[in-house]
């Protein structure tokens, strides 16, 4: 099934749905008799010629039917809120993972806790926007920000819905049965892009996490080499971010092709040229108009140092 909260797949969306499917079932009870009760009366003593209805105010049994019922429905249903609201607002006991968790418009930013196996290049630790990965079975406290306006964390199959406050940290924890992935959605509205500010939760096996975390290492990595930090700066602080994206960098825009993977690409310039090399980049950085006639990617006038600091940093995004 879809993103369901009555398709629970993790302890938290179950404690939840359980007393869902409780409530729900006492609730059709409840409106069956009622609704029946009133179609029965309704039919059988409804005004008739020569016939004057029966009045039975003050029939002591069935006042107190119809308010002890409601009474002991209504205190059991406390009860059990309250008993379940203890687990799912339990953030402390036997949390295995802590990811703060960042909203603003309009995405989210996991950051993996400081241990050895999340270190980058640079000293700090692996963020991750948009998918969120975590071993199966475990507890994993969510610690949730918000620098602009209200957003709210919800991944309906796995429970647990909370509000990201800017100045009010708020958190909530959850785990999720199985390994998978479970789609969620920022269930506030938080201004134009609050509809495209999703969640994937991913759910690796416990002995495949480390090597997904390996990898998500290696990419982020990837970006902060060294060798190539002179041509990312570049790149970042042109004009190239407002049509390109680069994931896992600030470039994010959607008018020209994404970049992320563009080394491995067959052509560059909708197919002009290939392959995606150092001497077809630099030609089609350089003056693109020249290449294609057309183009929406204008010349930048850069320098050849410039270009070619570029295309180094271009090569190495595999
Ligand atoms: Cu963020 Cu809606």
């Amino acid at each position: 099934m879809g993103p369901w909260p009555n398709d629970p797949l993790g302890p938290q969306a179950r404690e939840i749905a359980q007393l869902y499917w409780i409530m729900f079932v006492c609730a059709v009870v409840v409106l069956a008799i009622v609704d029946g009760g009133i179609v029965y009366a309704g039919i059988k003593f409804r005004e008739r010629p020569g016939h004057v209805a029966k009045q039975f105010h003050g029939h002591n049994f069935l006042e107190l039917t119809w308010t002890v019922i409601p009474t002991i429905m209504v205190v059991s249903f406390s009860v059990l809120s309250f008993q379940k609201l203890g687990d799912i607002n339990d953030t402390r006991a036997g949390v295995e993972m802590t990811i703060p968790t960042q909203a603003q418009q309009w995405s989210w930013t996991f950051s993996y806790p400081e241990e050895q196996r999340f270190k980058l290049l640079d000293g700090t630790y692996l963020k991750t926007s948009e998918e969120l990965h975590i071993p199966v079975n475990t507890k994993v406290l969510i610690k949730l920000s918000a620098v602009d306006v209200i957003h709210s964390f919800w991944v309906p199959n796995i429970g647990g819905k909370k509000d990201a406050v800017p100045g009010r940290p708020t958190e909530l924890w959850l785990s999720a049965d199985k390994p998978g992935t479970y789609k969620g959605q920022c269930f506030e509205f938080c201004g134009t892009g609050h509809a495209d500010m999703l969640i994937t939760l991913v759910a690796h096996p416990k002995n495949e996490y480390d090597a997904w975390a390996a990898d998500a290492v290696k990419e982020a990595n990837r970006l902060l080499d060294p060798a190539t930090k002179k041509g990312r700066e570049t790149f970042l602080s042109l004009a190239c971010v407002g049509c390109h994206t680069v994931k896992g960098t600030v470039a994010a825009g959607k008018v020209g092709p994404e970049l992320t993977h563009v080394a491995s690409k067959k052509s560059i310039a909708g197919g002009v040229l290939s392959p995606v090399d150092e001497a077809n980049l630099t030609k089609w950085i350089k003056n693109p108009p020249a290449v294609k006639p057309g183009t929406l990617m204008p010349n930048l006038g850069l320098s050849d140092d410039q270009v070619h600091d570029i295309v180094q940093w271009l090569l190495t995004l595999k």
